[in-house]
């Protein structure tokens, strides 16, 4: 076969490059029958919501304290975004808040499962409304046994550069629905279609795939790594008598940032950004301040305290250690 097109590479780009990140492969790991590889985790929001139907009219409930991509890819629909708070205990979207933020207008809730530990996602499925669960931070966790991602109508994944696996960029959506997932492959990419139904250049390419497949077999060892280094800043919370990131005993947390509050955190991360370890707010902003919203008590707490500090599997066992030895000293300080 001679393909009408193909990229040249030579040998040496493709060293390493030997497989693609099969959606099948991806299945199997998180065990749910159906998957579409995009270009990103905002792709992948973007056409799930397409695919749910929603669009100009609907309502989508999301948290606040989260990126602005969520708020972006509702927006793409022409559907608006209702913003809700966290849990007073955690990081995730509060079951309660969405309640009294529902209307007849609400089409679909975006649930991300932040730094790497799951959402109360029983108490949301209850609402009876169609889930988005959202896990760009969390691939590979659980909750109560299952893995996340497995629970809503569709999951979304992320494999930008910084994510629990990496691809450069690039995405992914898995749903038990065989016609949602095949609504979102046919709109992922334009080319050669019957009809000018809306579609998009959202593909992920073959070298992106590759690396996410190659990453995607280190999943269990990255995310033991991640446990590890936890573990380790744990120890120095506890001295400090600071509150540990939570840690629900019904899902385990992967760590994809390690979070805690501290009411001096922006004294301490530019303490620390002095020292050479470069933490930041794990969420750069909520979406209600961007929009001049109000009632977001949680949220506004959380976002004036929390510090992310560096955790990821490429840190080496010294590089833990001054991590440590500077958190001991800003924090022995008060
Ligand atoms: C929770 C969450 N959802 C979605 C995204 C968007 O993913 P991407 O950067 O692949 O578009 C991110 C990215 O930071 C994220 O943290």
């Amino acid at each position: 076969m001679i393909p009408h097109s193909r990229p040249f590479l030579d040998g040496e780009d493709y060293r390493g490059v030997l497989d693609v990140l099969r959606s099948e492969t991806f299945c199997q790991e998180i065990d749910l029958p159906g998957a579409v590889a995009v270009s990103s985790g905002t792709a992948a929001l973007h056409l799930t919501l397409l695919a749910l139907g929603v669009g100009i009219g609907d309502e989508v409930i999301l948290p606040s304290y989260v990126c602005t991509a969520l708020w972006h890819a509702v927006r793409y629909t022409g559907a608006t975004p209702v913003l809700a708070d966290i849990e007073a205990d955690a990081f995730n979207l509060s079951a309660l808040d969405v309640m009294t933020r529902m209307t007849k207008k609400t089409k679909a809730i975006i649930v991300p499962h932040m730094f790497g530990q799951s959402a109360d996602i029983n108490e949301l499925l209850n609402l009876g409304i169609p889930i988005i669960e959202d896990c760009a931070q969390s691939l590979g966790n659980h909750y109560r046994g299952q893995p996340t991602g497995t629970f809503g109508a569709a999951a979304i994944f992320s494999f930008y550069a910084t994510k629990v696996i990496a691809a450069g960029e690039g995405g992914m959506v898995v749903s038990r629905d065989r016609n949602l997932i095949d609504r979102i492959r046919d709109m992922r990419d334009y080319d050669e279609k019957e009809t000018l139904t809306q579609s998009f250049n959202y593909k992920l390419t073959d070298l992106q795939a590759a690396l996410g497949m190659s990453q995607l077999k280190k999943l269990s060892v990255f995310i033991a790594r991640r446990q590890d280094i936890a573990r380790r800043y744990d120890c120095v919370l506890r001295d400090a008598n600071l509150p540990l990131p939570i840690n629900k005993p019904d899902r385990e947390h992967s760590y994809f940032r390690y979070v805690f509050l501290l009411d001096s955190m922006d004294r301490f991360i530019n303490d620390m950004g002095r020292l050479g370890v470069v933490c930041r707010r794990p969420v750069f902003r909520p979406l209600h301040d961007y929009l001049g919203q109000t009632d977001f008590e949680v949220t506004n707490h959380v976002w004036r305290r929390a510090v992310s500090v560096p955790i990821y599997p490429g840190l080496t066992d010294e590089e833990v250690e001054t991590v440590v030895l500077h958190m001991k000293t800003l924090l022995s300080k008060g």
